[in-house]
């Protein structure tokens, strides 16, 4: 089974519910009269979107947005590619992007990069989890649900080798099944 590859829960489905319950309904008391376009970006951030949105009880849009990703050696270089663009115009809109993780930054700085260039009337990002540690561009995110370690995690929408996005929680591999990032 999926979750048999897991070496450590590092944060459980009962915690991700009750934190993504918290976010949402203090995004909601935030946005209540704006009518905000959530963007999430594929693929990792789609099942907290997915879970995030339906904690939100106030009109809103969504949208999608598609980088190159982290199997690519490009993210950690700094050279982020957007691979699917938005369906929709964001100019003159409220919104709020969020992602799975804030790792390096790179990938962020360059979205909120191209994002704020199309004249949003505002943006304020929301991530699921920040490494801190591995920070090398400055990104401080406005809604953030756990400070983790610098471990790869995968679970809740994150994948290794696009695999594990489906487990419920958020999870540490048995390290020998992290051959392929050494
Ligand atoms: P950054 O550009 O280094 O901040 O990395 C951003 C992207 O790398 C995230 O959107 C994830 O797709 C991926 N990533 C970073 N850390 C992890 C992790 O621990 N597990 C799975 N994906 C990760």
């Amino acid at each position: 089974m999926l979750a048999g590859d897991v070496a450590q829960v590092l944060i459980s489905e009962e915690q991700l519910k009750a934190k993504v319950k918290e976010l949402g309904t203090r995004i909601a008391r935030d946005y209540a009269d704006k009518n905000p376009l959530v963007i999430s970006v594929l693929k990792g951030a789609t099942v907290f979107v997915a879970d995030l949105i339906r904690q939100m009880d106030i009109p809103l849009g969504i949208d999608f947005i598609a980088t190159s990703s982290y199997g690519n050696s490009d993210a950690s270089s700094g050279v982020v590619r957007i691979v699917m663009d938005l369906a929709s115009s964001i100019r003159g809109r409220h919104v709020l992007l969020v992602e799975d993780i804030v790792d390096t930054g790179h990938t962020l700085n360059y979205l909120l990069g191209i994002l704020r260039s199309r004249e949003p009337a505002s943006i304020r990002l929301c991530v699921l989890l920040d490494k801190p540690e591995r920070r090398e561009v400055s990104i401080i995110a406005d809604y953030v649900g756990f400070s983790i370690p610098d471990y790869f995690v995968v679970g809740y929408g994150l994948d290794y080798a696009q695999k594990y996005r489906n487990l419920p929680f958020v999870g540490v591999l048995k390290p020998e099944l992290y051959r392929l990032l050494d």
